[in-house]
């Protein structure tokens, strides 16, 4: 690593780095779903240039030909590393890892070895809408288990959930957000634990999608599901994919708490062998040297959380925003406008500003939209200016 110099670069805020029109040249879905007068915060990938040193490990392996199949554990290596430097884990046992293609991939086959066809998978709604359409296609049943007022676990009612979906005593999965996309909201150790015991009482199998874990601002720290008392039968899904924006150079990791290692090696071995090996070595190298990067990012991110409030209470003081300290993501209830179901609808329509419906999202979705805030902050402004005047 080149040091002092590596660290100056690496303080740069990478969300201020690029132009509109360097974004516009990409051929990413971000980029290309809308037309050029449009300006999209809509799905989770973000406006920043590559972290130098997981493009190095990429151009380093492209240099070498070194594009056939993945091997070996240097990507859980570098996870669990990661994950005792920034959360104080050392739980994360290389050996109870599996690599799967991709996080969702990844949470299909965790619930295809905890459950059957037809069986149950509880989910906190609103929540990230594949959760419904993979559920859905692996032939599961979604039973929905809403957010609290407060945006929160409400354990009431995932303990009605939990009744619900182990009705007649089959099987049943909760897929967990941690942190919560839309919501950004960051689970706390307490509310981890007491969804542990309560999915223990009632029989309910654990799967936990941590993909925004390492994206955590504002003085918060991430709890991953597995550290918590009575976790141990649980399964995590882990990626560089969101903190380092590696959607396009796929890898994800299942991880087993001691209590499933069974359940791992019933995944199919098929599955691990789909994984991409330059994904791998992207994702590898985002765990190991992305530290710096990820640090300039947050900053940057934690400032355009401040900014979209501030713009909105000046600009839109109907809509209500409560900043979540994970993800980049920021959803807004819109409720207050009038606009009806879709706000989304009238702010593409009338604003040419793209973000996503909240109807997608499940129940409670609806009169919300969600904003990518991982953009430069000329943009957010932009945004704002143009739902404002969407609605004037
Ligand atoms: C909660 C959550 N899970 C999974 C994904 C997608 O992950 P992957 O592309 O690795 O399947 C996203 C993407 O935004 C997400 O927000």
């Amino acid at each position: 690593m080149s040091g002092l110099l590596g660290g100056a670069r690496n303080a740069v805020n990478p969300l201020r780095q690029l132009t509109i029109d360097q974004l516009r040249q990409r051929t990413s879905l971000k980029w290309r779903e809308y037309p050029d007068d449009v300006l999209p915060l809509w799905v989770a990938e973000m406006d920043v240039p590559l972290a130098e040193p997981v493009a190095r490990a990429i151009t380093d392996a492209v240099a070498r030909g070194d594009t056939g199949y993945t091997a070996g554990t240097a990507y859980p290596q570098a996870l669990a590393e990661f994950a005792r430097r920034r959360w104080g884990w050392d739980g994360l046992a290389v050996e109870r890892t599996a690599l799967v293609p991709d996080v969702m991939h990844g949470v299909i086959e965790a619930l295809r070895v905890v459950t059957e066809p037809g069986d149950a998978v509880v989910v906190n709604c609103p929540v990230y809408p594949p959760f419904y359409e993979f559920v859905a296609h692996a032939g599961r049943r979604i039973v929905e288990a809403p957010l609290g007022e407060d945006l929160r676990i409400d354990l009431g009612a995932l303990e009605d959930a939990f009744r619900q979906a182990r009705a007649g005593g089959r099987p049943a999965a909760y897929l967990l957000c941690n942190p919560h996309n839309p919501t950004g909201v960051l689970h706390t150790a307490d509310e981890l634990a007491a969804v542990a015991s309560l999915a223990e009482r009632h029989g309910v199998r654990v799967v936990a999608d941590e993909i925004h874990a390492p994206v955590v601002v504002g003085g918060g720290r991430f709890v991953p599901y597995l550290s918590v008392p009575g976790a141990e039968n649980g399964l995590s899904l882990m990626s560089a994919s969101k903190g380092w924006n590696l959607a396009g150079l796929r890898g994800a990791l299942l991880i087993a708490g001691p209590a499933a290692a069974g359940d791992l090696a019933r995944v199919p071995v098929d599955v691990s062998v789909s994984t991409s090996h330059l994904g791998v070595i992207a994702h590898t190298a985002a765990f190991r040297d992305g530290g710096e990067w990820l640090d300039a990012l947050l900053t940057g991110l934690d400032d355009n959380r401040r900014l979209l409030a501030a713009l909105l209470a000046e600009h839109l003081p109907a809509i209500r925003y409560r900043p979540g300290q994970a993800t980049y993501l920021a959803w807004l209830d819109c409720r207050a406008l009038g606009l009806g179901d879709d706000p989304a609808t009238v702010f593409l329509d009338r604003g040419q500003v793209a973000l996503n419906s909240g109807l997608a999202f499940g129940t409670g979705g609806g009169g919300h939209v969600r904003l990518n805030l991982a953009t430069a902050p000329e943009l957010i402004t932009e945004a704002v200016r143009r739902m404002a005047t969407a609605v004037a």
